[in-house]
């Protein structure tokens, strides 16, 4: 089955408004002409999202960093599924390990806020990883299954067919070092074989698979080779156009 690819560039908490019109002016000048196959968007932060909107960058989706799970209310600091909706925000990536790290997001939540997003018809962006010490004691798949599990609770099939999914290993986060492409492959096979346990094999073939963590134009086809990676979500090669361009092989 052929998925198409999604390449979403996760700006993380970089750039103010005015380096990202200069990100699309050059993006833009840069992309005009090309033709792309995959499916791209950015991850931008709350205050960026709107410059992107106002630019309508051709094909390029709009994509938040996270969303609260209730649909109004006194949160402070929060932000709406409503609100983002408004600005033309169709993705959302949701339990990113900095967002669990230091943002005390737990599985619990993160399955809420897949049930606001799919009530709402946007889609969520599932990250799920394990971390350096969970790696070296060979847990991956136990913490993966784990995260995946307590994620789709209660979710429903025609849902989750939509869903993206990205695998990052914590310790190739940032850090140069990148998980093989073969072992990236072991895992995001690991986890489609677990949605079809949880769901059945239809739905799991439909379910895209991203891989993340230190990606970048050099390493990127390595890694879009392998059968059951089906994009990437990049961090650090994502913030210059010239070098997001490269990604959308
Ligand atoms: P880097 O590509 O900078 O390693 O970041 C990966 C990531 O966390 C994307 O969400």
């Amino acid at each position: 089955m052929s998925r198409k690819h999604i390449i979403i560039g996760n700006w993380k908490m970089y750039k103010n408004m005015e380096e990202t019109q200069t990100f699309i002016n050059q993006f833009s000048k840069l992309i005009k002409g090309k033709d792309i196959k995959c499916d791209y968007g950015i991850a931008a932060s709350f205050t960026n999202l709107p410059v992107l909107k106002l630019n309508q960058v051709n094909k390029l989706i709009m994509v938040a960093q996270n969303c609260h799970y209730e649909p109004e209310g006194a949160f402070t600091g929060e932000v709406a599924i409503k609100m983002l909706k408004d600005i033309n925000v169709s993705h959302v990536v949701i339990g990113h390990s900095e967002r669990r790290m230091y943002f005390n997001e737990t599985n619990e939540t993160i399955n809420k806020k897949l049930h606001a997003l799919f009530n709402a018809n946007l889609i969520p962006v599932l990250c799920c990883g394990e971390s350096d010490s969970e790696y070296e004691a060979k847990k991956t798949n136990d913490v993966i299954k784990k995260q995946i599990s307590l994620a789709l609770t209660g979710i429903k099939s025609q849902h989750v067919t939509k869903l993206v999914i990205a695998y990052e290993p914590i310790w190739a986060i940032g850090t140069g070092k990148t998980a093989s492409a073969a072992e990236a492959q072991t895992v995001c096979k690991m986890i489609r074989d677990y949605i079809a346990e949880l769901y059945d094999k239809n739905i799991a073939q439909k379910v895209r698979i991203q891989y993340g963590g230190s990606v970048k134009p050099e390493n990127i086809k390595s890694f879009l080779e392998q059968s059951d990676i089906d994009g990437a979500l990049v961090g650090g090669a994502s913030l210059q156009a010239k070098s997001f361009l490269g990604l959308l092989v």
